[in-house]
């Protein structure tokens, strides 16, 4: 039986359904390290980038990473160089790749959400735009305004005014009721949803007993919160009528057909690509083997089998 592997976000088609996770794959310096051809052979279906903001981010104190039992705990801060070096830089080049571009922004006050899709809303560059709603919100004195379903609808409402890109609201695991938020996020004009950014979390010096992170606590990520993300993937997916994508722990072809069981339409890579930044290919490859093991011949027809 051929497998059909492609799949679309709304407007968006992708060849297969494995795209990377933001802040995890940065195809400009793994095109300087990689030997393969990364441009010509772009292994993820769609590309987002590291999120950007409007202002240009230090980041937080190190170390900002620490590898857990099964996951990797991270304190990044938003590092990034601001919208306008992205646009100015990153963008002419991100156009040669031949997959979708998918922008990440994120917003330290919550107009900025506004502000950054205006700025990249006639960019051709880009086929949609992503927004990190886990920013920390200089209103909300640090907290980020995806916690609750009055800040996030606050938030994607000034970005639809400001696009008519394909917008997707990238959802934090770290509330009470997610599906809350993710109701509230398309009802202020999310074209797709996107679960989950990383688990609050974490680690001590065993000899210590302080805080390893130097920011005390960070985001766990990788195997160790696949259950909790395939349970919220489940939950969204059966509650809008976005599409969703679903990531959280992938790191082998079962896990994203179960993902894609679970409710997704395309699922999403993240720390599996730091222990092999070409994971994705034999994930996609595995991916097409299982669903012929199991009868399944397309994305569709497997996604929200297990509802
Ligand atoms: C080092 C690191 C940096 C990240 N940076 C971002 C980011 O800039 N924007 C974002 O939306 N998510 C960011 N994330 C979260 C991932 O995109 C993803 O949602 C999360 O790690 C869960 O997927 P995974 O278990 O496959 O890594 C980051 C994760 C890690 C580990």
């Amino acid at each position: 039986m051929a497998v059909n592997l492609k799949t679309a976000l709304g407007p968006l088609e992708l060849d297969h359904p494995v795209i990377n996770a933001s802040g995890t794959f940065d195809v400009l310096e793994a095109d300087t390290v990689l030997e393969e051809d990364l441009f010509a052979r772009f292994p993820f279906a769609a590309y987002v980038p590291k999120t950007v903001t409007l202002a240009p981010r230090a980041g937080n104190a190190p170390p900002r990473l620490y590898e857990t039992s099964a996951g990797l705990l991270n304190s990044i801060g938003l590092a990034n160089r601001g919208i306008e070096a992205f646009i100015r830089d990153d963008l002419p080049r991100l156009a040669l790749l031949p997959v979708p571009v998918i922008a990440s922004v994120a917003g330290e006050a919550t107009e900025d959400y506004g502000v950054c899709a205006a700025m990249l809303d006639g960019r051709d560059e880009l086929a949609a735009i992503e927004l990190n709603v886990s920013c920390p919100n200089v209103e909300l004195h640090g907290r980020a305004l995806g916690l609750d379903p009055a800040g996030t609808h606050r938030a994607v409402s000034l970005a639809r005014e400001s696009t008519s890109k394909f917008l997707i609201v990238k959802l934090t695991p770290n509330v009470t009721d997610i599906v809350e938020v993710a109701a509230a996020a398309v009802d202020a004009g999310a074209d797709c949803v996107s679960l989950i950014n990383t688990v609050h979390g974490m680690v001590l010096d065993p000899w210590s007993l302080k805080p390893v992170l130097g920011n005390v606590t960070g985001g766990l990520s990788g195997p160790a919160i696949k259950p909790v993300a395939l349970r919220a993937v489940f939950l969204v997916s059966q509650a809008v009528t976005a599409p969703v994508i679903g990531m959280g722990g992938v790191t082998t072809a079962q896990d994203a057909l179960e993902f894609l069981a679970a409710g997704a339409s395309a699922v999403a890579m993240g720390t599996a690509s730091f222990r092999d930044p070409l994971a994705v290919t034999g994930v996609v490859a595995g991916l097409a083997e299982l669903m012929e093991e199991r009868g399944i011949g397309s994305v569709a027809g497997l996604s929200g089998a297990a509802h």
